[in-house]
């Protein structure tokens, strides 16, 4: 929906104030669960007149009800350049839902290497079907990202940090490249979100976040966003409808919860996996830490000078070691659970084996001869930095038999 009146406050303050609109809260602080398929009309004048298909007019439920466009509203107010925000049932269809609003049969989307696994599956699975072609290319070359766009190219999918292998992309160069070959670029902005990358401003197209992650932030919804700007925001909005994706109520309000929560929960995470990842750099197993924040990390220049924040989630590389040395070693925390998402207020860990699915880059980034091959990722929660090292201390333990 339209963007509120421009706000200039501090993020922190945007956090608390974005989507508290007085007409959909009442007198009370959160907007209530309004659980509503059927909106009524007075008579039939006020139907036949119909409603302005935009969030904030009652129409049907599948347009939403005031908990979900309090939550639209408030990310496209914590999204400088965005003019409206979609919701969808998860991150992975908000990146389906995106793409399927620019492309068309016949055309190329270009995908970086290091994407999330399941949105290449997207590539190569339902666009494939329906007559697109993804093509892969290495996220640190923006040069043969541009040699490979060709006549049909129509978008490119970004992503960084890369989520399992932490490459910082150069992403205003490959946006602009992107630009100027009339692609439009859909960028992931999972990792750090608006608080930390401001994704339209540094030329993405559309910007698409799992709110499973940072803004759900409790690991008990799954629900995913894109926001653009005048230009995309009606396609995204027109494809989602189409499409009929629609998020409970109850769900939304838990997302908004999370979200005034977020800013500090971001801040500890990010200060908590700084101390932790510092404390592998030091470790005699650990070859390479691989942490977007952590100054001689790959990609920490870029992050310096593109990032405003970071986030709980990292990866490291054991040097030397075998496959069940590094089960060893997950099975041993206690403090991390096992599992596959991240940004909750729990700590997690998974094996990081991205070789087999990467096609235009290597894994590891030493070269396919490096035996520092087994990767593993944290996502870092709020437990106290010194706990989840005594743990990892037991874990490394357990590595070395
Ligand atoms: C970077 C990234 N993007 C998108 C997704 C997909 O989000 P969801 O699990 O909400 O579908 C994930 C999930 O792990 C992710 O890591």
């Amino acid at each position: 929906m339209a963007k509120p009146p421009s706000d200039d406050h501090a993020p922190a303050t945007r956090l608390v104030n974005a989507g508290r609109r007085a007409e959909w809260t009442g007198a009370v602080v959160n907007p209530p669960v309004w659980r509503a398929s059927t909106h009524l009309y007075a008579n039939m004048a006020e139907l036949r007149a119909g409603r302005p298909n935009e969030d904030g007019h009652f129409y049907y439920g599948r347009r939403g009800a005031p908990t979900q466009w309090a939550l639209c509203d408030a990310l496209t107010g914590l999204e400088p350049g965005a003019t409206g925000t979609v919701l969808y049932p998860s991150g992975v269809s908000a990146i389906a839902g995106a793409l399927l609003a620019v492309l068309r049969p016949g055309d190329v989307v270009h995908i970086t290497d290091n994407a999330y696994e399941p949105s290449r599956v997207t590539g190569l699975g339902i666009l494939r079907e329906f007559g697109i072609e993804a093509r892969f290319f290495d996220p640190l070359d923006p040069e043969a990202f541009a040699a490979s766009i060709g006549d049909t190219s129509k978008a490119v999918l970004l992503e960084s940090p890369g989520s399992l292998t932490m490459e910082v992309c150069d992403i205003p160069a490959l946006a602009a490249i992107a630009h100027d070959r009339g692609l439009v670029s859909v960028f992931d902005n999972t990792w750090a979100g608006p608080l930390g990358f401001a994704a339209l401003e540094k030329g993405a197209d559309i910007t698409v976040m799992s709110l499973t992650k940072h803004v759900g932030g409790h690991s008990d919804l799954m629900m995913g966003s894109a926001s653009a700007g005048p230009r995309f925001y009606p396609k995204l909005r027109r494809r989602a409808q189409s499409l009929g994706l629609v998020v409970s109520p109850d769900d939304a309000s838990l997302a908004l919860r999370g979200l005034r929560t977020m800013g500090l929960r971001l801040t500890r995470e990010t200060d908590s996996a700084l101390e932790i990842a510092r404390w592998l750099e030091s470790c005699e197993d650990v070859a390479r830490v691989l942490c977007p924040m952590l100054p001689g990390s790959p990609g920490h220049d870029l992050w310096r000078r593109d990032f405003t924040g970071g986030c709980g989630l990292f990866s490291f590389v054991l040097k030397g070691g075998t496959f069940e040395a590094r089960d060893r070693l997950i099975d041993a925390l206690g403090l991390f659970g096992i599992g596959y998402s991240w940004g909750g207020f729990e700590s997690l860990a998974i094996p990081v084996d991205p070789a087999p699915i990467r096609t235009a880059s290597p894994w590891p980034l030493a070269g396919e001869d490096s035996a520092d091959r087994f990767g593993v990722r944290l996502s870092i929660g709020l437990e106290e930095p010194a706990d989840l090292i005594g743990d990892l201390e037991r874990g490394l333990a357990a590595w070395r038999g």
